[in-house]
């Protein structure tokens, strides 16, 4: 698959330039573990990324979610994360993300095995004209995440997310006698003295809280070395690493098919399972390539990352390009020279 139109590809991955929906319809039934994304949300004012208007976002997005729904596997899942939005003009909220899911399963027959919901605590307070100018409402700090599959037993194994065990089970652990009698709840649930089993973590809860704090990450320096901004919507890797883990095994194929700086692909790859990742604008993929770069000098990033970016007519093949430098070592990127797709229209 994307032999020759991908932007640059890992020994696991590959980025391809192009409309999803158009990327999607050229892959095989059955194909994808999981498709983990964020598309555009649907926001009263659209915003850099090509937001869309939220009159036409719910017949727009079902196109989308059909073929993700063809081409994933019987036990496959999708993953899919909305931000909140107000209706134009009003302190009321939209109810797309809603609408959306009741679509999803109403008319295209999707199971929703769990919501969860991406608590932010780091969000800044918006809209201004509500939160802060008016002060009417509360600040909007969670996404909706809703996980939908096929058939009713999507592969899933929470073994894989466990989190920290709390001071209070840790001490409960280490002595349970000590701690813990066992008794009957006033619901009549028996709570046996296995309560104090040690099995290696706590089970999460579908509130899953990551602050979008990453000013660190690397991608982000190299970006601002280089002089670009980095993607305004960015995925937490947290987010994309929960659900990857979750719900597939190593080897598995994990699909972003709105893949902006390709946080789902560099994770995927971090986690030994094969990605593919779409986007629609060419300098946010081109640039997340620096996502994939480890001790590189500056001096050596940037040729490669205006390679990516600007020069369309480049004679350059995977073999050279390995040839002059040991740079994307171990995990080595090949340009194709193929892959130079043309600058996308604003969608
Ligand atoms: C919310 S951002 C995703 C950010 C991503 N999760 C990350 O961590 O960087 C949505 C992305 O979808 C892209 N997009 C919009 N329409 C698309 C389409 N038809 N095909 C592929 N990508 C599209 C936008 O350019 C934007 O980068």
């Amino acid at each position: 698959m994307f032999e020759t139109n991908f932007l640059y590809k890992t020994k696991k991955g590959k980025a391809v330039v192009g409309d999803s929906l158009e990327l999607m319809k050229s892959m095989p039934d059955n194909s994808v573990n999981l498709v983990m994304t964020s598309p555009p949300f649907a926001l009263s004012r659209p915003k850099e990324y090509g937001n869309k208007d939220q009159a036409d976002y719910i017949e727009w997005i079902l196109e989308f979610t059909k073929e993700v729904q063809r081409i994933i596997t019987e036990d496959g899942s999708f993953v899919i994360d909305l931000g909140g939005a107000y209706q134009k003009g009003s302190p009321i909220r939209s109810l797309y993300n809603y609408r959306l899911l009741i679509s999803m399963c109403d008319e295209q027959g999707w199971k929703l095995a769990e919501e969860f919901f991406w608590y932010n605590p780091a969000k800044l307070p918006s809209p201004i004209e509500w939160v802060n100018k008016r002060k009417i409402r509360a600040k909007d700090s969670v996404n909706t995440v809703w996980w939908l599959s096929k058939s009713d037993f999507p592969k899933a194994d929470i073994k894989n997310v466990l989190t920290e065990y709390s001071d209070r089970m840790k001490k409960l652990i280490e002595d349970s006698a000590k701690y813990y009698t066992p008794k009957k709840r006033p619901s009549g649930h028996d709570i046996s003295d296995s309560f104090g089993n040690d099995n290696g973590g706590a089970i999460p809860s579908n509130l899953l809280q990551i602050p979008n704090t990453e000013s660190n990450s690397k991608y982000l320096k190299y970006c601002k070395d280089i002089g670009i901004k980095g993607h305004p919507a960015r995925f937490p890797s947290k987010l994309p690493e929960f659900f990857i883990k979750f719900l597939t095994d190593e080897g598995d194929l994990v699909l972003d098919i709105f893949a902006g700086s390709n946080t789902t692909g560099w994770i995927a790859q971090q986690l030994n399972r094969k990605w593919l990742s779409f986007e629609l604008d060419h300098q946010y993929l081109s640039a997340s390539v620096l996502r994939f770069l480890d001790k590189e000098p500056f001096e050596d990033v940037r040729p490669k990352y205006e390679m990516l970016q600007f020069d369309k007519n480049a004679e350059i093949d995977a073999e050279g390009f390995l040839k002059q430098s040991v740079l994307f070592e171990p995990e080595a990127i090949n340009i194709s020279r193929n892959a130079r797709p043309k600058r996308r229209a604003n969608v």
